[in-house]
């Protein structure tokens, strides 16, 4: 299982977000794009018209992140805007087969996020219909809190479910993950790392994402 490292737009200067991403086009998998509506979680921040512009002036694909009340109308318009992943929350969608199956109808991979308090058990069903299941290691909302240790047992309940699903389904983290927390991630399973303020609060953000990588690799070995 190969380490991708998604270092997140939140943490980058809004008014430079091209400059932004291409800071990172060469050393990171994919730029993680943040969407919080004010109601799902309290922050705001954008929405599709800012991932179509996105998509046209960065190199690396968007793994757009829904914190959204209503993902099952909004989501397959992500994935139309250009989104490579679209990630909903498994506690703000209704239908959520229908949507995911949406997501992959659209030509996007589909992802299921779960916040730290919500059990993985009852989602065990849905494995087939995903490509990515997000455990959340601080609650959604805002970039720089602290990473929540009480979420790595689930994150080894996610490995091993889809490890006995089968098939290639990518476990994420996201929150709070930087050099003294991505070791843990990975030893406990996880593959995809979100990273905002470890990468864009550091003076040179192409540098660590690759010393996240390193690390992450070193830890899952
Ligand atoms: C938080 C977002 C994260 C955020 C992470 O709700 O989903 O993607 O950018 O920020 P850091 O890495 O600073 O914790
Ligand atoms: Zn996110």
């Amino acid at each position: 299982m190969a380490v991708q490292i998604s270092p997140s737009l939140l943490a980058a200067d809004y008014a430079r977000l091209a400059d932004e991403a291409a800071a990172v086009a060469d050393v990171a998998d994919w730029l993680h794009v943040d969407v919080m509506d004010g109601h799902f979680v309290p922050n705001l921040t954008i929405g599709v018209p800012v991932v179509s512009a996105l998509r046209k002036h960065a190199a690396l694909p968007l793994d757009c992140h829904l914190m959204i009340s209503d993902p099952d109308r909004w989501a397959p318009d992500y994935a139309t805007a250009g989104a490579r992943n679209v990630t909903i929350h498994a506690e703000a969608s209704s239908a959520p087969v229908r949507t995911l199956r949406a997501i992959r109808s659209a030509g996007a991979r589909a992802g299921l996020a779960v916040r730290p308090a919500t059990a993985i058990g009852p989602y065990a069903d849905l494995l087939p219909e995903l490509d990515m299941l997000l455990v959340m290691t601080v609650e959604p909302g805002f970039g720089g809190q602290e990473f929540l240790d009480l979420t790595l047992p689930k994150i080894r309940q996610a490995r091993a479910l889809i490890g006995r699903h089968g098939g290639e389904i990518w476990l994420q983290v996201d929150g709070g993950v930087g050099e003294d927390t991505i070791g843990r991630c990975a030893e406990a399973g996880a593959d995809v790392f979100v990273a905002g303020t470890a990468v864009f609060g550091s003076a040179d953000p192409a540098a660590a994402v690759k010393y996240l990588r390193s690390a992450a690799a070193a830890a899952a070995t």
